[in-house]
């Protein structure tokens, strides 16, 4: 049997990633909640960074790991923010509406990955940003993958 793509791969690779962070950000420093995280915009390398942990996180090379500092380095990031749920809700909104604006692949089973890494992400970033939250100090960069509904032609 063939191996079963990855969400990277699935997605467009590093390319089509970097799409969605991009159109994500541009969301972002027009948003009434978010943008206050962000004084000043997003910079160009806070983009490249989170490009690259989306791309390890979805099977891509493990460049966060190697190169930027793993998960540790994204936790330190998150600390003490005090991320609302207002804003993780919007948060997740406008990730979902960045994956149409880059034009990502909008098959139900892609999205239904997607999703559910959002979802579980944004809030694991809300509960690590409170102020004297117990915190999972170490711990590799996840690896996503399909879930429970497979594409019928990986
Ligand atoms: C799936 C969920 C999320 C992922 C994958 C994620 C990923 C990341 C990563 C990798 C960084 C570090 C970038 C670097 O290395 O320079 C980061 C920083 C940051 N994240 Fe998240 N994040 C998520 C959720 C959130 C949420 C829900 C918020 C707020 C509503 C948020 C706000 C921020 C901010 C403000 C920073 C920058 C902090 C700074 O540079 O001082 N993140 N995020």
């Amino acid at each position: 049997m063939e191996a079963m793509s990855t969400l990277y791969d699935w997605a467009g690779g590093q390319e089509a990633i970097e799409r969605l962070i991009n159109a994500f950000y541009d969301r972002v420093e027009a948003d009434d909640l978010l943008s206050r995280l962000f004084p000043g915009g997003v910079s160009e390398e806070h983009r490249r960074n989170v490009t690259a942990w989306w791309c390890e996180v979805f099977g891509g090379p493990a460049r966060y790991t190697q190169e930027l500092g793993g998960y540790e380095r994204m936790v330190s990031k998150h600390r003490g923010l005090a991320i609302t749920r207002e804003q993780r809700f919007r948060f997740a909104s406008l990730m979902n509406l960045a994956a149409d604006d880059a034009d990502l692949p909008d098959d139900p089973e892609f999205r239904s990955a997607f999703v559910a890494y959002l979802e579980w992400g944004t809030r694991l970033a809300m509960h690590n940003s409170q102020p004297g939250a117990d915190v999972v100090e170490h711990a590799p960069v996840p690896r996503w993958g399909w879930g429970e509904a497979l594409p019928l032609q990986p």
